[in-house]
């Protein structure tokens, strides 16, 4: 796949001492992990108030979870793609890197990238809302699952109207100010407040790249956008740059 690159941006990639990468569900899509407002997104066939809020829970956990599984068993079974192997790959060429993501699917880390800002959780992981202990535990004989000490059990991820995890928020914000590069990669930049990383960033001077199969809300706030599949468009930029700084 061939991309034009323009001088400013050959100049960035060659000289950025400090990167930020932020991701959202169009990086998985390729893997086959539904998006949620694409075409045949989670959110066409499934009512979010039902199944991603505290009340949803509180109301029918046992639905909740089954959702959960459904989802946990689709993740279980795909692989990461050459967009998340490229991102893993890109960390390697700058001084500062971060990665920050809205996907719960843990493909980013399969893929070898190790220093993850999981801004929306991990549905791997378990969190007991009694005692809040954390565990890894899948295949439980009964739905909600409890924790030792009596607890119901819920899936370790930020629901509509929760707030994110303080420290991780502040750690995006803080290197989306700082860095001299940021790509917006598969995120409609709908949903608060992983949406103003981008601006944010563009505000501090730092030069903003968007790669997303469609425009988005946040292309205006861009100094350069690709739209197509993240998965062919990062291996040719993270190729340049090892050109550029190999
Ligand atoms: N390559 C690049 N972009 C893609 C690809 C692809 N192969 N496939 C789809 N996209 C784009 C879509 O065009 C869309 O703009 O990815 C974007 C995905 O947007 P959403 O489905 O809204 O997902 P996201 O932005 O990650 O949602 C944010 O909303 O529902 C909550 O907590 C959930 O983390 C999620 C948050």
């Amino acid at each position: 796949m061939k991309i034009d690159i323009p001088q400013r941006f050959l100049e960035i990639l060659k000289n950025a001492g400090s990167v930020v990468v932020s991701t959202g569900a169009g990086v998985s899509a390729e893997s086959g992990v539904p998006t949620f407002r694409g075409e045949d997104g989670l959110w066409k066939k499934f009512r979010p108030e039902e199944l991603a809020t505290v009340e949803a829970f509180q109301r029918n956990p046992q639905l909740v979870w089954e959702w959960y599984q459904y989802r946990r068993d689709i993740i279980k079974k795909i692989k990461p793609n050459p967009g998340h192997y490229a991102i893993a790959d890109m960390a390697k060429y700058f001084d500062k890197f971060q990665l920050i993501t809205q996907n719960v699917d843990v493909l980013h880390r399969q893929a070898g990238s190790t220093d993850v800002i999981e801004l929306h959780g991990n549905i791997r992981r378990n969190k007991c809302i009694k005692c809040g202990k954390i565990n890894y535990d899948e295949g439980f004989a009964q739905f909600p699952p409890l924790c030792g000490c009596g607890g119901r059990l819920r899936p370790d991820v930020v629901w509509f109207g929760e707030m994110l995890p303080e420290d991780d928020l502040e750690k995006a914000f803080d290197v989306s100010r700082s860095c001299d590069l940021f790509f917006s990669v598969g995120t409609s930049g709908i949903v608060q407040p992983a949406a103003s990383l981008p601006p944010t960033a563009r505000q501090n001077g730092a030069f903003v790249v968007e790669i997303n199969l469609e425009p988005t809300e946040l292309t205006f706030v861009t100094n350069e956008h690709y739209h197509g599949k993240s998965g062919e468009i990062l291996p040719v930029i993270v190729e340049k740059i090892k050109q550029l700084r190999g």
